[in-house]
């Protein structure tokens, strides 16, 4: 872990007698209290706290759902609605599982395009970065694996379209996909069987979220912090400790956070969710137009743009792939993007492309959407695959700080 002063004293007889046995309070006050934190952190900064928040409050709000709910074909709609209208303050328990999901994936999109934008997926912090990688991907097969659950027309007609996407291996190995598909539904269509083992991953993946969280923070304490300047920490003045600075801003902006979740919770808990959803699954009835959640409808509309069933499925996973290779796709020696005046621009149509995927990803997929959704699927490749790596060859930096004490207080500052 990064070096700095221990100013941890423990008062009382007991933390003293703890102290010398296992000093955990020592670690904690070291890590989250004296840390040094850049002194111009802005909010961006505050969504790890966020998403640490997140992670808690689904979490917490699932077990007491998992008491209640019924993992079976017969019985999981109705356990849904029972929760919702009989359970002790189920009412309040469901939509902030429900909400919280989206709320989680607002807070990590947010936190992934500072990451994008600030550069701090840059050495040291690759392999922080690649973890927020690996955290995305086993939040994506949670929230996949948890709408199933609902068991509505929704829930089932989508992991019907997701696990038939496996059968394209049938183009690499005859049987290969049919085989995986076959061994995902645990038979030869989703049915009760499926429901139960995708009850079962999805108790256990947040467990795992929680491992390779825990990972994360531990890798981001050793490399220390990035900030809006992308320069590291020089001197102690270009540094303040986490608490109470870093602490109450993080508290502050969580604050703001939780207002709008309960907006949500509150006065529009069905909002982000779908309506056919409030019709239970039915194997012979299959919903006008299935779409899947809107955190994934980018990532969808990806897989709808490429004409063929396997070139989609390696171009919507190649999609989340690639974000693990920024590190070394980006060879910009300047890490934020303030200082790189056309990075800039390709950055935020970059962040233009995902949002219009995210529409074409909600439409059909026919005629001019289709066009639309190739030609941001090709920016979506190229940002990564043709800016990050060649841009800079050319790519002139404008005059940078010299410290991040200079850039906050001016030149000549102590
Ligand atoms: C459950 C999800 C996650 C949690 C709880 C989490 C937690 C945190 C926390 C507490 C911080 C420090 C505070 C901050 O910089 O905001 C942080 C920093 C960071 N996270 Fe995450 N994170 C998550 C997901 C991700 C993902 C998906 C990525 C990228 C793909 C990512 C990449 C980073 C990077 C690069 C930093 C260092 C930022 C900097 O110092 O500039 N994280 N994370």
């Amino acid at each position: 872990m990064s070096s700095h002063e221990d100013t941890y004293e423990p008062k009382g007889r007991v933390s003293k007698w703890m102290d010398e046995r296992l000093p955990i309070a020592r670690m904690m006050h070291g890590q989250f209290v004296d840390f040094p934190t850049p002194r111009n952190l802005n909010y961006l900064w505050t969504f790890g706290g966020i998403l640490t928040f997140c992670l808690v409050v689904q979490i917490a709000s699932g077990i007491v759902l998992a008491m209640h709910y019924i993992p079976a074909e017969s019985m999981a709609f109705d356990s849904v609605q029972h929760i919702k209208r009989d359970v002790n303050y189920g009412w309040l328990i469901q939509p902030l599982h429900a909400v919280g999901a989206s709320m989680f994936f607002i807070a990590v999109y947010i936190h992934i395009f500072r990451g994008l934008y600030y550069g701090s997926y840059k050495e040291p912090r690759e392999v922080l970065w690649i973890l927020g990688v690996l955290i995305f991907l086993v939040m994506m097969a949670t929230g996949f694996l948890g709408y199933t659950l609902p068991w509505g027309q929704m829930s089932f007609w989508g992991v019907t379209v997701i696990t038939n996407l496996f059968s394209s291996l049938d183009e690499v190995i005859p049987g290969l996909g049919t085989a995986v598909v076959t061994w995902l539904w645990g038979g030869y269509s989703v049915s009760g069987a499926t429901l139960t083992r995708f009850f079962s991953l999805h108790y256990l993946l947040p467990f795992v979220l929680c491992g390779l969280v825990a990972l994360h923070i531990w890798a981001l304490h050793v490399a220390g912090q990035n900030n809006p300047t992308g320069l590291d920490i020089k001197t102690k003045s270009d540094s303040l400790p986490m608490s109470p600075y870093a602490v109450s801003k993080d508290l502050f902006a969580l604050s703001v956070f939780i207002m709008l979740f309960a907006w949500f919770v509150f006065f529009a808990p069905d909002y982000l969710g779908h309506a056919d959803n409030y019709i239970p699954a039915n194997a012979l009835v299959t919903p006008a137009h299935i779409v899947p959640e809107w955190y994934f409808l980018p990532f969808y509309a990806i897989l709808r743009a490429i004409p063929s069933k396997l070139g989609g499925v390696i171009a919507m996973f190649g999609a989340i792939a690639v974000l693990a290779f920024v590190p070394w796709l980006d060879t910009s020696r300047v890490r934020s993007a303030r200082y790189r005046p056309y990075f800039k621009w390709f950055f935020w149509l970059f962040a233009f492309t995902c949002l219009a995927l995210g529409y074409l990803g909600s439409l059909p997929a026919e005629g001019i959407y289709v066009m639309w959704a190739r030609i941001f699927t090709a920016y979506y490749f190229a940002f990564f695959l043709l800016v990050m790596p060649f841009l800079s060859l050319w790519e002139t930096p404008t005059q940078m700080p010299g410290s991040i004490s200079e850039a906050v207080l001016g030149k000549g500052s102590k």
